[in-house]
């Protein structure tokens, strides 16, 4: 429900989940209430009242207004902090007094043409709302669009020159709200903050009492931190308390920042990261900062990831795939690295078949002369050492055997030694006088260029229409330096950042397009592009580069707080692990790699005859249990990050899917219970032995988790409900 109260100029936004209650005082737009939904059964949503009035200019004080629960502050005039929007006018300052002109609710939810974004379905619609804020002396104006959709607020800005004199936008947020801290209490922040190897590792911290930033600058979401960021109660556990998240919609460099202001407001927010991003508004133009998604939950840190995770499942991307089973693959590159012939890559596909595999994946080093990751990035014709009868024949061959095939490419880079850079030195990102700064020896492609674009969609569609390549594993291998597009005038340059973004999104929309059979499946070294702009064009992300079972458990519940696990890449690696040099039995890397896309990444022929066995059986699993590890309600149960325990489970209206681990074996060990959720108390659960349990058994009695004597031990367990 969205209702506008001309005569209390307040705005209300309310649905089951949560309300957001705006007001206008002298011209300032202000939040009055944001937490669980005001609208209580039969009332009417009309008639909500407030017990506080908020005054602009208390006592006709007109300087302090950092005490005010702005919605889009901006510094200069007596807010002394973080600017939501800002811009630089041609006189040279940078005030920017935003006023309230109108407010509008919208037939339909509006559509971001060039970016990533949620959208309304038959079967749930949003109700938008439109707010238009106007600065009268530089014509700088911004809409804020506000969507209730699938229980979340989704949010983004418009910000239109209707002045007579160029603009500089330096801040450009998509979404900031001030939120009351409790009284009685303090509360969290809560971020995903990594590195290679080791992403979204979920760091909990006290919100203080000061300014936090979680940002990237990278030019990619990155493997540092990731685009989302939550305020929590203190007291706030996966099942209870409230939490208030944010996430961006975005690939690039972002900030998402907290502010504790002096009158025990936090002033949350999240965007382009001012520090890389401006942009220059002549008159007349418009910019549109990306979606941000924000969600509120009473119900604990479950209840904000189950709004997460049903939107980016329904109403994110056009992907046929987003509700298909996903097949299991096998992935050469841990198996050969760049050490691999046709003979070999058949070989491997005759022992995936034999394990049941569905899709064999050729990575790196197919194309060029790539024989190290030294060469050939933008050389994308076959490297006939390698493969000497061309790509075709192979892959005919191995769709010949009843798999699937799949190819690696990383298309947005340039190798200084290839033909690609022999024939366009000037196509990289780099600054004359300077020297270009290589990431694992490789340069960025400069994609704000509309002919680099071009070259892009040109090679990916002739390669993809030349032979039957079911998947593409869409890498990303090193961030952005330089990032100054040649091609740009002085004043236009530090749009490159972006600029890149809106080609690169250009670019997947033409290629996902125009292959709708075609499963993307993206990867930044391992996971640093996992976000929701990328899983708007591919569904699934390669969540890491390190497999071990043990570090996976808290990748993919970091992962999890966020982004469903049906966008999740999980692969069974070789022993001891590539990344840690850990030896974890096969059955537990097997079933940590449940919780996602399942897959293999290793050569089968070294495994022992007991671990081969394992793997199929594991493949076999995967196969029974995939339409509930994709479409089921996920819920995390204990945190790898606070024990030496980990569970979570996916449950339907027939059946549970219940995983725990044990990190290290410990002697004397008395069981520890784990309690399951989301189930029908009166339900009955049947385990696979024929043992039947009530979903309030399970739920509140729990089942006491039982190890062997080993380190890195796991169970699943699938109950099926009979009655
Ligand atoms: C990245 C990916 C790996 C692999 C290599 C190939 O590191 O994350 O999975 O594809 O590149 O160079």
């Amino acid at each position: 429900m969205i209702y506008i109260n001309n005569e209390k100029t307040q705005i209300h936004l309310s649905c089951d989940n949560f309300s957001y209650v705006l007001g206008i005082q002298n011209g300032i737009l202000l939040n009055l209430y944001y937490g669980p939904s005001l609208m209580t059964e039969g009332a009417d949503p009309k008639a909500i009242e407030l017990g506080y009035h908020i005054d602009a200019y208390p006592s006709g004080a007109s300087f302090e207004l950092t005490r005010l629960p702005f919605e889009i502050p901006s510094t200069g005039s007596g807010w002394y902090g973080e600017s939501a929007i800002k811009a630089t006018n041609a006189q040279g300052d940078d005030l920017t007094q935003l006023k309230f002109v109108e407010a509008q609710i919208l037939s339909s939810m509006p559509e971001l043409a060039s970016l990533p974004h949620v959208h309304e379905t038959e079967e749930e619609k949003a109700e938008t709302l439109a707010i238009t804020l106007k600065d009268e002396l530089t014509g700088l104006k911004a809409t804020l669009y506000y969507s209730i959709l699938a229980g979340a607020l989704i949010r983004h800005t418009v910000l239109t020159n209707e002045g007579a004199a160029p603009l500089t936008l330096t801040h450009m947020a998509s979404a900031s709200t001030p939120i009351v801290l409790p009284m009685s209490s303090h509360m969290d922040l809560i971020h995903l903050k990594g590195a290679w190897g080791r992403e979204r590792q979920l760091v909990r911290t006290d919100a203080g009492q000061s300014i936090y930033r979680v940002e990237s600058q990278r030019g990619a979401s990155s493997h540092e931190e990731n685009p989302f960021i939550a305020l929590l109660d203190a007291g706030a556990t996966e099942d209870q308390g409230k939490v208030y998240a944010m996430n961006l919609i975005y690939s690039g460099s972002f900030a998402a920042v907290s502010q504790v202001k002096e009158n025990r407001i936090v002033h949350l927010s999240i965007g382009l990261n001012p520090e890389t991003h401006r942009w220059q508004l002549l008159p007349g133009e418009n910019f549109t900062a990306p979606q941000a998604v924000q969600v509120f939950s009473d119900q604990g840190l479950n209840g904000m990831s189950h709004i997460f995770h049903h939107l980016y499942r329904e109403h994110l991307g056009k992907s046929q795939w987003i509700h298909k089973e996903r097949p299991v693959l096998l992935n050469n590159w841990e198996a050969t690295y760049f050490n691999f012939t046709a003979d070999k890559i058949l070989h491997l596909a005759d022992e995936a078949k034999g394990l049941g595999v569905e899709l064999l994946v050729l990575d790196d080093g197919w194309f060029g002369h790539r024989n190290n990751d030294r060469s050939s990035l933008g050389d994308w014709y076959v490297n006939k050492d390698k493969l000497p009868e061309g790509l075709a024949p192979l892959v005919n061959q191995v769709v010949g055997k009843g798999l699937q095939f799949g190819l690696w490419f990383e298309p947005e880079m340039i190798s200084p030694d290839s033909d690609l850079y022999r024939a366009h030195a000037d196509w990289c990102l780099h600054v004359d006088g300077r020297a270009r700064t290589e990431g694992r020896h490789q340069l960025m492609l400069d994609l704000s260029r509309r002919e680099v674009q071009d070259y892009i969609i040109g090679f990916m569609k002739e390669i993809l229409s030349s032979c039957p390549i079911s998947y593409v594993k869409w890498d990303y291998n090193r961030n952005m330096t330089e990032a100054f597009s040649c091609m740009l005038p002085k004043e236009n340059k530090f749009e490159t950042q972006h600029r890149y973004m809106l080609g690169l999104y250009r670019v997947l929309e033409e290629v996902t397009s125009s292959f709708p059979e075609v499963l993307f499946e993206s990867c930044s070294g391992g996971g640093g592009r996992f976000d929701a702009g990328m899983l708007y064009y591919m569904p699934q992300t390669w969540t890491s580069d390190d497999s071990d079972a043990a570090e996976r458990m808290k990748i993919q519940y970091g992962t999890s707080l966020v982004y469903p696990s049906s966008a999740m890449g999980a692969h069974i690696s070789a022993v001891p692990n590539h990344q840690t040099g850990r030896v974890t039995p096969m059955k537990s890397r097997g079933e940590v790699a449940l919780g996602g896309n399942f897959g293999l990444e290793l050569d089968p022929g070294i495994l022992s005859p007991e671990d081969k066995e394992m793997a199929k059986a594991m493949v076999q699993k995967v196969k029974e249990v995939r339409h509930l590890t994709a479409n089921g309600v996920f819920d995390r149960l204990i945190s790898p990050f606070d024990s030496n325990f980990c569970a979570w489970q996916f449950s339907s209206e027939a059946e549970v899917l219940l995983f725990y681990g044990r990190t290290l074996s410990i002697p004397n060990y008395i069981p520890r219970r784990v309690y399951l959720r989301s189930l029908d108390p009166a339900g009955i659960y049947e385990d696979e032995n024929g043992t039947r349990y009530t979903g309030a058994v399970l739920m509140n009695a729990g089942l006491p988790m039982q190890f062997e004597q080993r380190d890195f031990d796991t169970k699943t367990m699938l109950l099926k409900k009979v009655q």
